[in-house]
């Protein structure tokens, strides 16, 4: 059985400023719901958060200036000395008002965030749902910065901490004490703005352990592509370059691109990952859902709908707009290629709409999971990790997969 889960993503998200991201944080939620209560779920693990006391005194600080936080779930057995950290996603803001707004939701304050979350996919304690990682340490690191973990500065007027970097050391400077720092084997993981700052802070994680430590990055649904959009206009460029502006997020980009290349250019994934040392591994739908619908067809870019209906539904497309898509895998494909040509590296790129497929336990190792020939995501991940075997999987174009699990946009 296909599962599609429905999803009402109003549209409409451009305000004059930017892009409000409040909307597409709900919808990771209520993903998230939706898995943990289908049918044939048993227990969901609930792990409550964990305030990092220490991160004030280093100006380590969610954008309002709370702490931020984290949730840990000890390893047990085998897995009692390996560590799994996920990185949370959930948008970025780039103008003084999109940063003042996300100061009141959980994305910007410790205040609004939930005090337990359901541990699901490569989180999941549970053998039968997480067949390499659930004996191991399993962390979720808080997104409250709003510019993947990455950014330095303040906002003394509108009172907004520009922390990300600060966070990012503080929370593995945390981890370290509580028993990270006896791994002997750990992943960085991370999803959406969570996937870009395992990418980010692929090489700074290995460099945290001995060199006889096997350290390894997973980044889900964070290859987000300098593409443009249906009315030939950059909006994510645009974006970035207002996150990486006001946020001070230049410093802590990596200096092998910026050396080369402008600082937004250097906060997009096709620019870094050849040059990331650790090995690391991209999980990304060729189609994203995410990036579909914000980057290649906000709304601003179709004032008069001709893409809704095709947006929400890809059986509504006509062929000029199917090879739109096709163009966008393409250029996904490249962004990929040197990346791809490392042993050491691995790759996952199904053509499925969808978004964030490691942490949802209908998409990381269920029966109907998807599928590139015939291995699932969590197995692809594992064989890479443990080199039980190399996994370059690139999936057939659009619409030979039959196992998405696609986001639909209403
Ligand atoms: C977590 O799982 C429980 C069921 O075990 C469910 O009631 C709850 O809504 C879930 N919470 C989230 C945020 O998904
Ligand atoms: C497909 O639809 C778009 C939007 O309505 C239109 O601009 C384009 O000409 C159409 N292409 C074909 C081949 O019908």
């Amino acid at each position: 059985m296909i599962m599609k889960l429905v999803l009402l993503w109003v549209l409409g998200l451009w305000s004059v400023s930017g892009i409000d991201l409040s909307r597409s944080e709900s919808f990771l939620s209520y993903l998230d719901e939706e898995v943990t209560m289908s049918p044939g779920s048993t227990t969901t693990l609930i792990v409550p958060l964990t305030l990092i006391q220490g991160a004030a005194s280093k100006g380590a600080v969610c954008l309002d200036g709370t702490l931020p936080g984290y949730h840990l779930h000890r390893g047990f057995g085998s897995g009692a000395n390996s560590w799994v950290i996920h990185l949370e996603g959930g948008g970025w803001c780039n103008t003084i008002r999109s940063c003042v707004f996300r100061k009141t939701t959980r994305r910007g304050s410790s205040k609004f965030m939930e005090k337990s979350i359901n541990f699901t996919g490569i989180l999941s304690n549970k053998a039968e749902e997480n067949p390499d990682f659930y004996n191991w340490n399993r962390v979720r690191v808080r997104y409250c910065d709003g510019a993947s973990f990455a950014g330095e500065g303040q906002n003394e007027a509108n009172k907004l901490y520009f922390r990300g970097q600060r966070i990012w050391l503080a929370a593995m400077e945390e981890l370290m004490a509580k028993g990270m720092q006896n791994a002997n084997q750990a992943i960085l993981s991370g999803c959406s703005a969570g996937g870009l700052a395992s990418i980010l802070h692929c090489d700074e994680f290995k460099n945290l352990f001995p060199e006889t430590t096997k350290v390894k990055c997973l980044s889900d649904a964070g290859l987000f592509l300098d593409a443009t959009n249906v009315a030939g206009g950059h909006t994510l460029r645009d974006m970035y370059e207002g996150v990486v502006t006001l946020q001070g997020v230049q410093k802590n980009l990596p200096s092998t691109c910026t050396s080369q290349k402008d600082p937004t250019s250097c906060f997009f994934p096709q620019n870094l990952v050849s040059n990331v040392k650790t090995p690391m591994f991209l999980l990304n739908a060729a189609y994203d859902a995410w990036q579909v619908d914000q980057s290649l067809i906000p709304s601003l870019a179709d004032p008069h709908g001709l893409w809704r209906a095709c947006k929400t539904d890809r059986s509504h497309c006509n062929s000029s707009q199917i090879q739109f898509f096709q163009d966008f895998r393409n250029q996904m494909l490249d962004a990929v290629k040197i990346f791809s040509e490392s042993n050491q590296n691995g790759l996952f790129i199904n053509s499925c709409f969808a978004h964030c497929q490691s942490e949802r336990k209908d998409t990381w190792y269920e029966n109907d999971s998807p599928r590139i020939g015939n291995k699932g995501i969590a197995v692809s991940v594992g064989d890479w990790f443990f080199d039980r075997t190399a996994v370059k999987a690139i999936d057939c174009p659009y619409s030979c997969d039959k196992t998405c699990h696609d986001v639909i946009l209403k």
